[in-house]
């Protein structure tokens, strides 16, 4: 779990409507932009382990399906939007500094 903000991203490499994978303090993380915002979530799927980044980003419901079993989860929260997927993954916060996407602990 990340402890502090770490710089993850530029903002470059995360244009509207797409998604990125990063590693951050060992974290396998998920930034996306939808509408000019930026989420930040784990990017391993808590059904199975797949790669959310591998999915698809819906961007009119700020979702990103899991590309094996169709489960899909809320990228403002981490919650689950749909069967299989019961348990939320990590949310992290995100801060933008400059040309500079951030990202930390989870905002409680
Ligand atoms: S691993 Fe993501 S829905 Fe099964």
């Amino acid at each position: 779990m990340l402890t502090k903000f770490v710089e993850a991203a530029k903002k470059s490499q995360v244009p509207e409507g797409t998604m990125l994978s990063v590693k951050a303090e060992n974290e396998d993380i998920l930034i996306a932009c939808v509408d000019g915002d930026y989420y930040a979530i784990n990017n391993l799927c808590s059904h199975q382990g797949g790669w959310l980044d591998q999915g698809e980003l819906l961007t009119e419901s700020c979702e990103v399906l899991c590309p094996l079993h169709d489960g899909s989860f809320d990228l403002k929260t981490g919650e689950p939007t749909a069967e299989p997927c019961k348990e939320p993954v990590a949310a992290y916060a995100v801060r933008i500094e400059g040309d500079t996407i951030l990202v930390g602990p989870p905002e409680k």
